[in-house]
């Protein structure tokens, strides 16, 4: 019989233990093996929990035990999980994971000590919670060229954004209602703030592009700017505020990753995402665009993915099918936000359409489309969308917002 471990018994380590006893029988068939849960690490006692008696607070004891080939990182943050994980895969121990901040800190690490280890460091619970974006991108769809991935990482800012754009809701009381659904941390700041999109960015674009991108190579901004009334604006004319996870190759090569509030058009099928759930397109030569759906977070839908790790685990055992990317000890791959080119919102103090169009004249950029209080013009870079702002101001008209708008 092989063991597994969890470490972390909160909403996704126990999300793990309870999805394992539920289908172990359909679990021990796939794999051919018997399974059962051995150790559960936490600090806290949990008395009356049907799992209670596996509850061990020493790592040393599942390091130490042989029985224990497979282990369920469930903690977050990282430390101590590095040092767990770390110890676990250098006694020769499979790990999957569902900690994002681990992966984009430490993935390049871990990777390396898993290959040198005879086993495998997995994290399709990383990115999108229950759906599967890590594993397509490293099997089925590995025979592309992949040269971007973007879409909703975020569940609980695209909750928020849901209830701005569907009820009127302004932000504030949309964080109110996401917390008191338990979908927001008690501290928001790492969903609203873009930190979680981002370490998920920092997993798409490492896995696609083969280099470890840090989180400090992804311009990353938040939705606690966006009003009512920009996503007012961006609804008339034909699009969703999302919070949008970027990360593309350039014409010249180098990776620009970012995330950030975008106006998603009507026509795209992102701009239909709402709730909780999350959303991925990736593009690549062969397949063209293929976009990956379903819940991006939440007790069972995570743990779905980190038993579909522990499954492969098994299923592979003595053969080392962990994705690889390598640290280059270097940024010259990494593009900054001036290398940025899209198609932008402007939200204004009223104004008429001949204001729109002398700027954009000004500023050599082609109106898409204008409104009394707003305008959209067509792609272009950082320095011509500054010179159409700074024509607009010279008019008199005040830019009180402006958005990127997403094509696909
Ligand atoms: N706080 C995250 C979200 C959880 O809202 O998407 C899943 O990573």
């Amino acid at each position: 019989m092989k063991k597994i471990a969890v470490l972390g018994y909160g909403v996704v380590g126990s999300g793990v233990v309870e999805l394992f006893y539920k289908n172990k029988a359909k679990i021990e068939k796939n794999t051919g093996s018997e399974l059962d849960v051995k150790y559960i690490l936490d600090l806290r006692e949990f008395p009356g929990d049907p799992y209670a008696d596996k509850v061990v607070n020493d790592i040393n004891i599942i390091l130490n035990d042989p029985e224990v080939g497979y282990v369920a990182e469930c903690m977050g943050g990282v430390n101590p999980a590095f040092q767990f994980v770390s110890s676990c895969l250098k006694a020769g121990k499979s790990v999957s994971t569902s900690n994002k901040q681990l992966v984009a800190e430490k993935g390049d690490i871990l990777l390396q000590i898993a290959k040198e280890n005879d086993c495998n460091f997995f994290f399709e619970a990383s990115v999108g919670g229950a759906i599967p974006i890590i594993r397509p991108l490293h099997t089925c769809l590995a025979g592309n060229d992949i040269s971007a991935a973007a879409g909703i990482l975020n569940g609980t800012t695209n909750f928020i954004l849901e209830k701005m754009f569907c009820d009127k809701m302004g932000f504030d009381e949309a964080l109110k209602l996401a917390q008191e659904l338990g979908f927001a941390e008690r501290d928001p700041s790492a969903d609203v703030d873009g930190a979680d999109a981002c370490r998920k960015v920092c997993i798409l674009a490492s896995l696609i592009f083969g280099k470890h991108v840090y989180p400090e190579s992804v311009y990353t901004k938040g939705i606690r700017d966006i009003t009512l009334q920009d996503v007012e604006l961006a609804q008339n004319f034909g699009g969703a505020v999302k919070l949008i996870g970027c990360t593309k190759k350039l014409d010249d090569g180098r990776i620009l990753s970012t995330v950030m509030p975008m106006v998603v058009p009507n026509d795209s099928l992102i701009s239909h995402v709402n709730g909780v759930f999350n959303a991925v397109m990736v593009w690549g030569d062969g397949f063209d665009k293929t976009m990956f759906y379903g819940r991006g977070a939440g007790k069972l839908p995570t743990a779905s993915a980190v038993l579909g790790d522990i499954i492969d685990c098994v299923k592979a055992e003595h053969t080392v099918m962990s994705h690889e990317w390598v640290n280059t000890n270097s940024t010259d791959f990494v593009a900054g936000i001036d290398a940025f080119e899209a198609p932008r919102f402007y939200r204004t103090n009223s104004f008429d359409a001949a204001v729109f169009e002398n700027a954009a004249k000004a500023a050599n950029v082609t109106l898409e489309q204008t409104a009394e209080n707003g305008c959209i013009i067509s792609s272009c870079d950082n320095a011509s969308s500054d010179a159409f702002v700074k024509a607009l101001e010279e008019a008199g008209a005040e830019v009180l917002a402006q958005i990127p708008v997403m094509s696909d």
